[in-house]
């Protein structure tokens, strides 16, 4: 078992594979990614991140001269040499390798990582769910683009990490809730759970379509609409979701108690049916 990347047309480890200095993607975070979860071997959703890539890559008029047939291969290709069964396929494309400038030019070819590596097991978090804090949306916006350009993402939930909390639910200057600086909201109340929609510049997460699916099967109400803060605050339950956090209870929002102070049945369900 080992991670496993293709670069460019190479396989190699992480650690072995290199790219030019001036990588866009490294010069300017001008690249484009996803995550995808493997299930026993099995990528989750493959084909809604793959097309969700190509929605985030026409977001930045980046072409990509590969079909998400071509790049379904290669994801599986990377997932079966690393003989990983449970794992993070990372993708990203940068908008190539060129001379530090602002502005590009069309005929630059992108660069394509796909890797594998050990997903994370985050059920005990699930079973005791965590602590968030609550931090202002600085991002821009145009937050449907999956960007590798991440920087208020990573102070957001840098910020959070600090204080012991697991993620920064973002909210906008008038109160309205975003999303996590790596996750999707949702917010239970009398039975009812309502998530931002999409219109509230947020990505739309693959997870939170999955969600909004299961619970229409469950017979569960779901709204997507508007969340302020102090709604949350006010919540039955608050759960999180994303490829790797799958459903992620919430707890406490800072020191305030979120419910009855443990993970809700709403969310539990959730995870529950989540990959069924
Ligand atoms: N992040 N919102 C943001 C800002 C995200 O970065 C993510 C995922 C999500 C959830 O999307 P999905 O359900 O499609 O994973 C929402 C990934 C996992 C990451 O950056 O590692």
């Amino acid at each position: 078992m080992c991670n496993v990347v293709y670069f460019n047309g190479k396989f190699s480890k992480f650690s072995e594979a290199m790219t030019n200095i001036e990588d866009r993607g490294y010069q300017f975070g001008d690249g484009i990614y996803e995550v995808i979860r493997s299930y026993g071997g099995v990528p989750f959703k493959l084909r809604e991140h793959l097309e969700r890539l190509e929605r985030s890559a026409e977001g930045i008029r980046m072409y990509l001269p590969w079909s998400i047939e071509g790049l379904e291969k290669i994801c599986m290709e990377v997932l079966n040499r690393s003989k990983l069964s449970d794992a993070d396929i990372y993708i990203q494309v940068t908008r190539g390798t060129a001379p530090r400038n602002h502005t590009y030019s069309e005929d630059i070819k992108p660069n394509l990582i796909i890797g594998a590596k050990k997903a994370k097991d985050l059920s005990e978090k699930r079973e005791h769910g965590v602590k968030i804090i609550l931090a202002p949306d600085v991002r821009w916006k145009k937050c449907w683009i999956k960007s590798t350009n991440l920087l208020p993402n990573i102070m957001a939930k840098q910020q959070a990490k600090e204080v012991g909390a697991f993620e920064a639910v973002q909210y906008e200057e008038d109160g309205t809730v975003t999303e996590g600086g790596s996750s999707n909201v949702f917010a239970v109340f009398n039975g009812t759970i309502v998530t931002p929609s999409l219109k509230h510049n947020i990505l739309p997460g693959i997870t939170r379509a999955v969600i909004i699916e299961k619970a229409a099967e469950e017979g569960i109400n779901l709204e997507e609409g508007a969340l302020n803060v102090e709604q949350l605050q006010e919540a039955d339950e608050i759960f999180l979701t994303s490829t790797t956090m799958e459903v992620m209870p919430v707890v406490r929002i800072e020191e305030k108690v979120v419910g009855k102070g443990k993970p809700g049945e709403i969310a539990r369900k959730m995870q529950e049916v989540l990959l069924k």
